[in-house]
């Protein structure tokens, strides 16, 4: 199996969003590998990612998801991807509602901060909403120690649905879910 490609490019002031494809392993690889973006990307466990697994990872999204190599200025930054929902706890919960998530990551480490984040959540939720008639985007399991996620995710208007209680011993010790919906 192979990414599931698409034709879909986003345009924003500064970022492109365009179609993630079987040539963007070696980036993707690099970036899934750095120890202070999987901190923040993944939950306790995960401290590394072997080429198969990563692709095990990605071209499953892709079955259900338009995934998007970001770029500024034509070089990768990160990747992103509008997937449909996939969690029950929130499937459940609004069973009428045709429900997306967003997933993101800066893997260019020099660029968190610069208000790009916020410029791919802004081009991924107006396409859910205007092309994809979504009824609701979500960012699901943002911890409480990745305040650049959250704000990000607050700033294009999503409000919070849902905060839960972590484990003790682990690094976040709760996660929220963001909602944003169509009206
Ligand atoms: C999360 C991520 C996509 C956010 O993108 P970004 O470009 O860094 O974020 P932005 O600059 O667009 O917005 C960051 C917001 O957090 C604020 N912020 C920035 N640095 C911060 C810090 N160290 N502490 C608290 N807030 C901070 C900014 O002020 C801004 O909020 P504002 O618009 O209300 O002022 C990016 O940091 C990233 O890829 N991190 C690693 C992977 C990851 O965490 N993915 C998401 C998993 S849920």
């Amino acid at each position: 199996m192979e990414i599931k490609t698409h034709t879909v490019t986003l345009r924003g002031e500064r970022m492109v969003l365009r179609p993630l494809t079987e040539q963007d392993w070696e980036t993707l690889l690099r970036w899934n590998n750095d120890p202070e973006v999987l901190y923040f990307a993944e939950g306790d466990d995960v401290s590394s990612h072997s080429l198969e697994d990563m692709q095990g990872i990605y071209r499953g999204v892709s079955q259900n998801a338009f995934c998007f190599m970001a770029e500024l200025d034509g070089c990768p930054v990160g990747e992103c991807w509008l997937q449909r929902m996939n969690l029950d706890r929130i499937l459940q919960k609004y069973p009428d509602l045709d429900c997306r998530r967003i997933d993101l990551m800066i893997g260019e480490k020099n660029r968190w901060g610069k208000g790009l984040g916020t410029e791919m959540i802004r081009l991924l939720t107006d396409f859910a909403f205007t092309h994809e008639r979504a009824d609701a985007v979500f960012g699901c399991d943002i911890a409480d120690y990745n305040p650049r996620s959250l704000r990000a995710f607050l700033t294009n208007g999503y409000q919070l649905d849902v905060t839960t209680p972590q484990p003790p011993g682990g690094k976040a010790r709760c996660c929220y879910d963001v909602v944003i919906r169509r009206h």
